[in-house]
């Protein structure tokens, strides 16, 4: 039976067991590869074992054999090369894509023992109660957790590196240091590639690293000092940007940074949200288990806010029935100075935007891709205020350039409102979502969140000093005039805010995009007839 079968039979490996070696302990290519050719020679999964990095052929051998296994593994990779493809059901290579991944040395073997079971007992698929399969199955699963742990507690500290001190425009080195239970760096890479585009970042684990180069688009000159090995290649991003994901060994705790000034604003948050009403320990371990609190900042603080949780929530009971409702403490990130020289009132936009971008005051920045300030004139007399950003306006740092944005273009060209003249933004900086497979579905921003991004849009109106605002929606109403405003009761008319500014209110486009096609154009016209108010007005 060909290389394999000589192999088995010859004197170095009386115990017939055929060991494979693939290149990593997540070689998905390599086992792939193997298990077809094993297959088309008949192997039985008794005749094979697995090895991989992380459980080397030495191990297992003794050691005069382990000259004889490299030589032998370097046979048979060729073999197999040339294996022909095995038609298996896709669920097979789903739950291979994922159990690989699993730290148990014994998935390879159990992975090629499916493989064999399925290729000779079909009904193997749909026997829900097989042992091998739910064995797999719990692999997997695991596996999945594990990644959804590591999307949850991954921490990043900032570190003013060799590149940021040369080329400031860079920004500055994210790290964040994580101990995953399974193989999952690299498979996990894209989703912190796609979530922090925008940032310079990486991550530090025991078995391997990951380096994001993101180069913003005015800071190409430095793209010389990409070192180019083990990288992939240089990719365009949204917003002009390159970057790279570049892959390297592991790393020690003592390689990431010690805790720097944006985890204390975040303990201090974390500190701030703690509802001891709320406090279920057991809920809280089962979400955020303990083998994970040694790496996260906010661990430190759960012992004491769970010990004083019913002194506190008993004083919270006095302090709703004595006196005014606990606001959210404001926190500025970065002092913005209105500096007094031509160019200031650009550099103060920019600051802001800056700001913004590091601030944690509620949950929703910490997932958003970047903050996404107002932009138009700042000599405007018109300012248009939505909710929030959308998906795209996420993904590129500017308010209304999705669906919604679209159509609040349309809606310009007909009243005859250039965009550049007037100013774009929203109540809220950051985009809020739900991820849904992969994709982001908006969510709306709460009260409480909306109210820790009010200082930001006070920050832009004084700047604009528009002579009036127009409010897109129930959440961006009651932004600009501090209280609960029935939108359908209100539209088309023009209120005033109790610092005098004028504010007229209608529906947010996104209200019109969601409604039934039939009902769209009507609806729209409706819009225009709010908005056209303006002519009278401003414009
Ligand atoms: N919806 C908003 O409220 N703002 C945007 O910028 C985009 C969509």
């Amino acid at each position: 039976m060909g290389v394999m079968n000589d192999l088995l039979t010859n004197d170095l490996f009386p115990q017939a067991l055929l060991p494979v070696t693939l290149q990593g302990p997540a070689d998905l290519e390599g086992f792939r590869r193997a298990a077809r050719a094993l297959l088309a020679q008949q192997m039985l999964p008794e005749q094979v074992s697995w090895h991989s990095s992380d459980t080397p052929v030495q191990d297992l051998f003794a050691s005069p054999l382990a000259g004889a296994v490299a030589a032998t593994t370097a046979i048979h990779n060729a073999a197999f090369a040339n294996a022909p493809p095995v038609s298996v059901p896709p669920e097979y290579v789903t739950l291979c894509e994922t159990a690989i991944l699993h730290s148990d040395a014994s998935r390879f073997g159990l992975l090629y023992r499916i493989l064999w079971r399925l290729v000779h007992e079909p009904g193997l698929r749909h026997d829900p109660l097989d042992a091998d399969m739910i064995k797999a199955g719990h692999m997997a699963q695991a596996v999945r957790r594990d990644m959804h742990k590591m999307k949850a507690f991954v921490r990043f500290r900032t570190v003013q590196d060799e590149t940021f001190r040369n080329h400031p425009e860079g920004g500055p080195l994210h790290v964040a240091w994580f101990e995953p239970e399974h193989h999952i760096v690299e498979a996990i890479a894209p989703f912190f590639a796609r979530r922090f585009t925008q940032m310079r970042w990486a991550v530090l684990t025991p078995e391997r690293s990951i380096q994001w180069d993101y180069i913003r688009p005015h800071a190409r000159h430095f793209v010389s000092s990409l070192p180019p090995e083990g990288a992939s290649p240089a990719l365009g991003r949204p917003g002009g940007g390159l970057a790279q994901l570049r892959f390297g060994p592991g790393a020690s705790k003592s390689d990431a940074p010690p805790p720097d000034a944006g985890e204390k604003l975040w303990l201090t948050y974390y500190e701030n949200i703690f509802n001891p009403a709320r406090l279920k320990m057991k809920m809280m371990q089962k979400e955020m288990p303990r083998k994970y609190w040694h790496n996260l900042p906010e661990a430190a603080l759960i012992a004491p806010l769970a010990a004083g949780a019913h002194a506190r929530s008993a004083r919270m009971v006095d302090d709703v029935a004595a006196g005014p409702k606990r606001r959210l403490p404001t926190i500025k990130v970065l002092p913005v100075t209105m500096a007094s020289d031509e160019d200031a009132p650009e550099r103060s936009l920019a600051q802001l935007r800056e700001a913004t971008n590091h601030c944690r005051e509620c949950p929703i920045g910490a997932c958003a891709t970047q903050s996404v300030g107002g932009e138009g004139s700042l000599l405007a007399k018109l300012m248009f205020v939505g909710e929030q950003p959308g998906d795209q306006e996420d993904l590129l740092g500017r308010p209304f350039v999705g669906p919604a944005g679209q159509l609040l273009d349309r809606a310009f060209d007909e009243l005859g409102i250039q965009r550049e003249q007037v100013f774009v933004s929203n109540a809220v900086k950051h985009f809020k979502y739900e991820l849904r497979g992969k994709r982001r579905i908006h969510k709306t921003p709460s009260q409480r969140e909306a109210a820790a991004c009010q200082h930001w849009l006070d920050d832009e109106i004084a700047m604009v000093q528009p002579g009036l605002l127009v409010a897109l929606g129930a959440t961006a109403a009651r932004s600009l005039l501090g209280r609960a405003v029935p939108v359908m009761a209100h539209r088309g008319q023009i209120l005033e805010r109790d610092d005098g500014r004028k504010v007229l209110v209608t529906l947010h486009p996104s209200a019109l995009l969601r409604m039934p096609a039939e009902e769209r154009e009507a609806a729209y016209a409706a819009w225009l007839a709010d908005l056209s108010v303006l002519n009278g007005e401003i414009v």
